[in-house]
């Protein structure tokens, strides 16, 4: 019975109907809403905070929330920074589900208690990305599963789904495979990552441990394919396959139509590396359609987001078929209780 209320907490929030209009209709479909630009880590390897900057009123959240809503956009992933350090986030995902948004948030979960659990699901919350990048903490990061362990046991009770993501790069590569065991061990869906951005030169991986990442997402297809935990997507396996020289992946990267970013400021980015100075409250719907095509730095696009749902929309009959057998089978496992790999 228990699993059983687990593979429904995992396929119930999919909502299906409104993603596939979205393959057909000309109206967005998913926003990155940053809630602020605060972060309570500071990884070597991560680009995407900045503790100068104020953080966003419940108000001003609110009336970015609306507006993308307005525009069409299905589903909202509230990132960061990191998340939960806005005091207002339970509200703010509460007031984005009751107007029909499905909900995610992207957290390194230093800050998840059980009430704060509680919180996030009462107000409806759908999905949670937990970033767990090591085993133990470095001088380089303390997103580390010895950190958070603990809150992976709180989640495994919550009524929303949740998965693990881990940022592989110099810094964590040698934990990554670990990483991966140990969740798959555990039924809890997990996906491994190539690093997007290394403005620093600072965490590139070497030759050998490249051959590493290849070998750890052919480690995911190969779970995948008999319905093991792994989150990622096909799609998103032969784009990384791609980027580490094996194989070609041809893709249109839709940033700016049918996914995009708002920073922290309220400004409209195409994706979290592509910036723009428009304020989100000021664009049309017009706007977004001078996105619609190609951005010419798709071959070295580290957005998982905008690569997933962008392939979904061009060719969703390709990217559900690629789907359907791996997370049928995830199902099944799930429910007989398998849970060696
Ligand atoms: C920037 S964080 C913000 C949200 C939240 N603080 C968290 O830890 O999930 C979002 C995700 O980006 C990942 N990340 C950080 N630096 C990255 C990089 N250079 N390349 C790829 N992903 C990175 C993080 O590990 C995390 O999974």
């Amino acid at each position: 019975m228990k699993l059983f209320s687990r593979v429904i907490k995992d396929y119930r929030d999919h909502a299906w109907l409104t993603p596939l209009l979205r393959t057909i209709d000309r109206r967005p479909m998913h926003c990155s809403l940053y809630v602020t630009d605060r972060c309570n880590l500071a990884c070597g390897y991560c680009h995407e905070y900045d503790n100068r900057k104020p953080m966003p009123t419940f108000e001003q959240l609110r009336q970015r929330v609306d507006k993308v809503l307005d525009l069409g956009v299905s589903k909202i992933a509230f990132v960061g920074g990191e998340p939960l350090l806005h005091p207002e986030l339970g509200p703010l995902i509460r007031h984005a589900r009751q107007r029909g948004a499905n909900t995610s948030i992207s957290t390194n979960g230093h800050l998840l208690t059980a009430a704060k659990i509680d919180e996030l699901a009462g107000a409806g919350l759908n999905g949670l990305q937990l970033s767990v990048d090591r085993l133990t903490p470095s001088a380089v990061s303390r997103k580390a599963l010895s950190l958070v362990e603990d809150r992976i046991d709180l989640l495994n009770k919550a009524p929303f789904k949740f998965h693990l993501t881990t940022v592989m790069c110099a810094d964590t590569v040698g934990d990554a495979r670990a990483i991966l065991e140990w969740a798959v061990a555990r039924n809890i869906h997990v996906e491994l990552r190539v690093m997007h951005a290394d403005p620093g030169q600072c965490f590139r991986t070497t030759s050998a441990e490249q051959e590493d990442l290849f070998a750890l997402i052919e480690e995911q297809r190969r779970l995948k394919a008999v319905g093991r935990s792994i989150h990622a997507t096909s799609t998103i396996l032969d784009f990384q396959a791609a980027i580490l020289g094996r194989g070609r992946f041809d893709w249109t990267c839709l940033a700016g139509y049918k996914i995009f970013f708002v920073s922290g400021d309220g400004k409209f980015w195409l994706c979290s590396h592509r910036p723009t100075d428009l304020d989100i409250l000021q664009v049309s719907t017009a706007d977004l359609h001078g996105y619609a095509g190609r951005k010419g730095c798709e071959p070295h696009c580290g957005i998982y987001c905008a690569v997933n749902n962008s392939v979904f929309i061009t060719s969703p009959t390709r990217f559900v078929a690629a789907e359907l057998g791996p997370r049928f089978r995830q199902a099944v496992n799930m429910v007989l209780g398998r849970r060696q790999p």
